[in-house]
């Protein structure tokens, strides 16, 4: 694997590949990698081309800035990891290459109805954050596809709306999300879990398979179930919501339509986030 510090090296590399036909698969990450980020680059490996995948723990995403302290970072395992899972490319910008001109400086863009509820909701500014790193990301990059995980399922729709608003080619693909055994969603921030905590985490994937199992009952009924269920568990939920997957359109009931179940809730000061589609 080669690594990239320089933009200016990443660039003149790439822009040589693609000179030669390669097609360009690109995988952004805050690092603290995972099995589902490994899942990510396997994917991206098995459509062919060349596997590109960052390293950038992203400051203007972080609205809490005690999770921006303990952000986890793992660079050396990363790296072995990557390596290992056949990554071709990493690029491990510092913030100066990725915001030469300050954060403030960079443009933003505007996501309207995804930025107010759910994670915009509790996380005010994040998608803002998230866009302007992507976007900054993907002209470096210039990939021909953008691979992403479903955990994050109120992100990816801001990516692809990213992508329409700046009419790109990338070709976003979206991989299911990886779990442990106990159905808890890969996370970086699943390793700040003490013990306890950690043996109650899969509570939140239960929950989801409940919510998608009650499908034509009372929502109200389900969610409250839920809530209690978490809250005996030690969690802080945030919310526990149905909405259209396509949309997100937030929905106090079960529709015949494809609806996505999601939740967010903290333990301790760790807050997870977990979604399921109901189809
Ligand atoms: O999902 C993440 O890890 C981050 O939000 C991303 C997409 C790498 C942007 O910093």
């Amino acid at each position: 694997m080669v690594i990239f510090k320089k933009v200016i090296d990443i660039q003149s590399f790439i822009s040589d590949l693609k000179a030669r036909g390669e097609v360009i698969s690109f995988i952004p990450t805050m690092g603290a990698l995972h099995k589902g980020h490994i899942f990510l680059v396997e994917n991206a490996r098995k459509a062919g081309g060349i596997t590109v995948a960052s390293i950038f723990v992203n400051p203007t995403q972080f609205n809490d800035k005690e999770d921006f302290k303990h952000y986890p970072i793992s660079v050396e395992a990363d790296i072995d990891m990557l390596t290992e899972a056949g990554c071709d490319i990493l690029f491990l910008p510092d913030v100066s290459e990725v915001y030469p001109n300050g954060t403030e400086n960079m443009p933003t863009h505007n996501f309207g109805y995804l930025e107010t509820i759910l994670e915009g909701a509790h996380r005010p500014g994040h998608f803002k954050g998230v866009g302007q790193v992507v976007a900054r990301l993907l002209d470096i990059v210039k990939p021909d596809r953008l691979y992403m995980g479903q955990k994050d399922y109120q992100q990816c729709m801001v990516i692809k709306d990213l992508l329409r608003q700046t009419n790109s080619t990338t070709q976003m693909v979206v991989s299911p999300t990886v779990r442990e055994d106990d159905g808890l969603a890969m996370s970086s921030r699943n390793r700040r879990l003490n013990e306890l905590q950690r043996e109650v985490a899969g509570v939140i994937y239960q929950c989801l398979v409940s919510i998608v199992a009650k499908k034509g009952s009372d929502f109200a009924v389900v969610k409250k179930e839920c809530e209690d269920i978490l809250k005996a568990k030690g969690f802080d939920p945030e919310y526990i919501e149905l909405a259209d997957a396509d949309t997100l359109q937030l929905n106090n009931s079960y529709t015949n339509g494809r609806q996505v179940a999601l939740i967010a809730a903290k333990l301790g000061s760790i807050r997870l986030i977990d979604n399921m589609l109901i189809e």
